[in-house]
């Protein structure tokens, strides 16, 4: 029997009412989803607090369609202009708030307590390179990692670094040479040589087994940095299932091969020569212990007072130790004696490490020696306290040295002040905040962005304040300044465990440079095109000119 077929003409308004109902549903869950969140507490409070107005779904996240990463941080300076008046600003990013300060108050409440110490969620881009190390963990987990970690850097063990450094310095000065009265990007130079001087320090590799592997792990860091901070404003690549299938996590792949191969191979080479060592019955003396425990350590005056800068006051003399004990020495010693503490676990704060150590002094350093070769005046008065120091031998610097380099030291401070190599910190705050500096609450699990740029920069604690004077770092004028007015290494208990190592070696780097060039530039501070990826850099690079200086006696 034959199917008879039945067509059923439908009328065209039936029709296009089929097509429509998806587009009705669609818009009806989101009008629902829009007044939901419109009236959530978060929202409510966030709303208080001045910033632009955001728009259904995608908050303020448009208003960075298609940036790139210089446009990024001009973007937020303007942001926190127009809206913050100084203090603090909001932005929505989809239904995520993110709330700046800029008011030492407010971030005092922040950076000085014990609850808010977990790090915001957009850290989490930095897993697949630092898994879960000190500068991303939270915790018992942080808190027992920072209490192993932190006298790895202590007054002592550092005093024995310091001919490390002289040697890299003057390493780097030799290579530096070729660019002898041409226009060159210094920051290049100055990324090898911090990974050289981490690699030989708190690493402890020996200097013979470097190669060009610090120049192209640099690189790879930079590029990684560029990725992460992509991440943090682009749709496509924040959400994991999306970035699965870019270019961009191809890209991160090759980069963490380059970074992990090198980080993989000091810890390797280190935890094997430890288990020689044990094998042939040594027993490492002195012990971290007694190397820490020393009479002659520091007393840090209070942390609250003006600039605490703890290298001035330290003991000049030392116990002397023949044993040179670094972090990683440290962590497979304190691995081997029983600790809780896993190869795996060792491997990440040895990634964290070498990552905050030396791309924040690679940009510290070039920043500084870049404001040198533009002030002249002020590169003069550095020169002449070394021909002081050193008269006109080019001897390595002591330790007793560095302590002398007083001017260098305001130099640096000021350097950093007005090109704080980490721009913003980010904290997740596990509960409402209430503000000082106005009548705002940050509601609880908002992101809290400090904004170190802008703190560093406010009229109504530094006079004239983008003009780079260093005095502004003599103790008459830092005594009575707010201590959370100036903030690069972070403060209170999350704050940067390596700061001693940082300014002792931005010492004797640029120390050692100084003596040997004179700096140059046709720039003014107005060309720097500045840009903000995780670490401050030089969109345009850190473009400078050097002269050799007249030879001194070499006396080591
Ligand atoms: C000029 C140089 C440096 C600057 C400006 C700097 C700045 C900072 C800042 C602002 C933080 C807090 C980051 C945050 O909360 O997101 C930090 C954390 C940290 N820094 Fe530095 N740093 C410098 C050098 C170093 C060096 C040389 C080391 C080690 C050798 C180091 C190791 C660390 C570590 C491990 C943390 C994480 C601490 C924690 O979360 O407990 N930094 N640094």
């Amino acid at each position: 029997m034959a199917v008879e077929e039945v067509i059923i003409e439908h009328p065209w308004i039936y029709t296009l009412g089929v097509m429509m109902m998806p587009i009705l549903v669609g818009s009806l869950v989101f009008l629902a989803y829009y007044f939901y969140e419109k009236n959530t507490r978060s929202y409510i409070l966030a709303s208080k607090i001045p910033g632009p107005p955001p728009i259904p779904i995608f908050g303020n996240a448009h208003m960075v369609l298609g940036f790139q990463n210089a446009e990024i941080f001009k973007m937020a300076i303007k942001l926190a202009e127009i809206y913050g008046e100084g203090n603090i600003a909001r932005i929505f990013f989809g239904n995520k708030v993110v709330v700046g300060l800029m008011h030492p108050d407010d971030i005092e409440i922040i950076l000085n307590s014990n609850v808010h110490l977990e790090k915001s969620e957009e850290y989490r881009f930095f897993k697949p390179w630092l898994g879960d190390g000190l500068l991303i963990s939270s915790g018992d987990k942080w808190r027992n990692h920072r209490r192993i970690i932190a006298p790895a850097f202590h007054q002592n063990v550092l005093k024995t670094f310091v001919n490390i450094f002289n040697s890299n310095s003057r390493a780097v000065v030799d290579r530096m040479t070729k660019e002898s009265g041409k226009e060159f990007d210094v920051h290049e130079y100055m990324s090898e040589v911090t990974v050289d001087i981490l690699l030989e320090t708190a690493m402890g590799t020996a200097r013979s087994t470097q190669n060009h592997d610090g120049f192209e792990y640099a690189m790879a860091v930079m590029k990684m940095c560029d990725i992460i901070h992509q991440r943090h404003y682009k749709i496509d690549l924040r959400y994991d299932p999306l970035f699965y299938f870019t270019r961009t996590k191809k890209e991160q792949e090759k980069h963490l091969g380059t970074i992990h191969g090198l980080t993989t191979k000091v810890f390797q080479d280190k935890k094997k020569n430890f288990a020689k060592h044990v094998q042939d019955g040594y027993t490492p003396k002195p012990s971290f212990d007694e190397i820490i425990n020393n009479k002659n350590s520091f007393i840090p005056t209070s942390p609250t007072k003006g600039l605490r800068d703890d290298l001035d006051e330290q003991d000049e003399n030392d116990v002397g130790e023949k044993r040179r004990l670094a972090f990683l020495d440290l962590m497979i010693e304190t691995a081997y004696s029983g600790s809780n503490l896993s190869d795996t676990e060792i491997k990440e704060e040895v990634d964290t490490i070498m990552f905050e150590g030396h791309d924040t002094t690679a940009a510290g350093s070039s920043f500084c020696l870049c404001l040198l070769a533009i002030h002249k005046d002020i590169q003069e008065k550095v020169y002449q306290e070394q021909k002081a120091i050193f008269g006109n031998s080019d001897r390595f610097a002591t330790f007793a040295d560095t302590v002398e380099m007083k001017y260098l030291e305001r130099v640096i401070l000021e350097s950093l002040r007005l090109y704080p190599p980490v721009p913003i910190i980010a904290r997740r705050v596990n509960e409402d905040v209430k503000l000082v500096s106005g009548d705002y609450t940050i509601p609880k699990g908002a992101t809290v962005v400090i904004g170190t740029f802008l703190v560093h920069r406010r009229a109504d604690v530094y006079p004239n304040p983008t003009v780079f004077d260093p005095d502004n770092f003599l103790p008459e004028r830092t005594q009575n300044r707010h201590y959370y007015s100036f903030i690069p290494f972070s403060a209170g208990p999350r704050s940067c465990v390596g700061r001693k190592f940082a300014m002792l070696k931005l010492k004797v780097l640029l120390s050692t440079i100084i003596r040997n060039f004179h700096l140059k530039s046709n720039l003014t501070e107005k060309d720097f095109q500045l840009q903000g990826d995780i670490i401050l850099k030089r969109a345009d690079g850190f473009r400078l000119e050097m002269e050799p200086r007249k030879k001194s006696t070499s006396v080591k």
